[in-house]
């Protein structure tokens, strides 16, 4: 079994140097390449993760394994090939290449974003393809640059957790070497567990639109129901995401953003809700500040409770010691 595991282990490795070749010395590998500058990757950047192109072939890795005279015994199982009527075909092709590694750093899967060209359109195609399940690739356990991030999150007692890849390459060219994304979905109780073994405190920072807003929201709810770790929030403007915000405004701009931009879970929620809710209509203010004090029984600090009441008392015009009293009532209604 271990020596099946290694040898996937050394199927993806190949494959990524073939890929990461492909993308930095060749000419197929150009025009990803050119791409990949002009959003503002560096070139060592692109070396440090191993980022590759598969080209737009799809026997390209299945010529070059065979050439190597690997052992084809995996090769259906690895994930790279999809398996035809007549034989395998690569998975992935006209994709900009991301390893994806366990927590030993050992490259165990792949993400591949789709290259739009004009000859190349893609209509069809997602823009992000992942590994399938393999028995060494699970998504749900996977965490992407937890490997290299580690170090990063012990020194500094804190993980950024990301919407995607691009935002934890754009991060880490800021500085900011603790960052880490899921693949695209929610965290799992594992990916979870993992993170609280590191660190005991998490900053979500998912994109600015609305679907990222979204996620926030229900990442804080799963974070708080499932884990002890102390969250922030850092909300993006004008609807980016962390690596537009570095295109537009630069790493330093965002550095400050993810340090001095936090805010604490009660303010994500007071605007959150406020999205969510006519508060020029009398009802769904009053509505509004119920939900806000439900939300107000997750804070544990006391001075932060007292400010947001404080807060709330003069933006709505309820007395305090109301506020307190209906705080106090659901706080009973909770526990029975
Ligand atoms: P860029 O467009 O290259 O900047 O990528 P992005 O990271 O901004 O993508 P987006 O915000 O749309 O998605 C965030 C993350 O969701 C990605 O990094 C992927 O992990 C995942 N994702 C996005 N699109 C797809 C898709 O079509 N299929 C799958 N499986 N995952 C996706
Ligand atoms: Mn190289
Ligand atoms: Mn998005
Ligand atoms: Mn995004
Ligand atoms: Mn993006």
């Amino acid at each position: 079994e271990s020596s099946k595991a290694q040898q996937l282990i050394a199927l993806h490795e190949k494959a990524s140097e073939v890929y990461h070749h492909m993308l930095v010395h060749t000419t197929a590998g150009q025009e990803a390449l050119d791409y990949l500058l002009k959003r503002g990757l560096t070139e060592e950047l692109i070396e440090e993760f191993q980022i590759g192109f598969a080209p737009n072939q799809r026997a390209f890795l299945e010529r070059i394994f065979q050439n190597e005279s690997l052992d084809a015994k995996y090769f259906a199982e690895s994930g790279l090939f999809v398996e035809r009527d007549d034989g395998l075909a690569d998975r992935f092709y006209q994709r900009i290449m991301f390893p994806i590694r366990n927590f030993q750093g050992k490259t165990i899967g792949f993400s591949g974003r789709w290259l739009q060209t004009e000859a190349f359109p893609g209509e069809n195609q997602p823009k992000y393809l992942n590994s399938p399940e393999t028995s060494l690739f699970n998504k749900r356990e996977v965490l992407f640059n937890f490997d290299k991030a580690r170090s990063t999150i012990r020194k500094e007692g804190s993980v950024f957790l990301f919407e995607g890849f691009m935002d934890v390459l754009a991060a880490w060219q800021s500085g900011i070497q603790n960052g880490i994304a899921s693949m695209g979905t929610s965290l799992t109780n594992q990916q979870i567990a993992a993170i609280e073994r590191v660190s005991k405190e998490l900053i979500l920072c998912y994109d600015g639109d609305n679907a990222g807003i979204e996620a926030t929201n229900r990442g804080i709810e799963l974070l708080q129901e499932h884990s002890h770790l102390n969250l922030t929030i850092v909300s993006v403007p004008e609807r980016l995401d962390p690596d537009e915000y570095v295109r537009k405004y630069g790493s330093e701009a965002f550095y400050e953003l993810a340090y001095h931009g936090r805010e604490t879970v009660f303010s994500f929620k007071m605007n959150y809700r406020k999205q969510h809710r006519n508060l020029a209509n009398e009802k769904e203010q009053l509505e509004y500040v119920q939900e806000l004090l439900q939300d107000l029984l997750q804070v544990d600090s006391l001075l932060e409770q007292d400010r947001y009441l404080t807060q709330l008392s003069t933006e709505f015009q309820i007395s305090r010691e109301t506020l307190q009293q209906q705080l106090r009532q659901f706080k009973q209604a909770r526990r029975n």
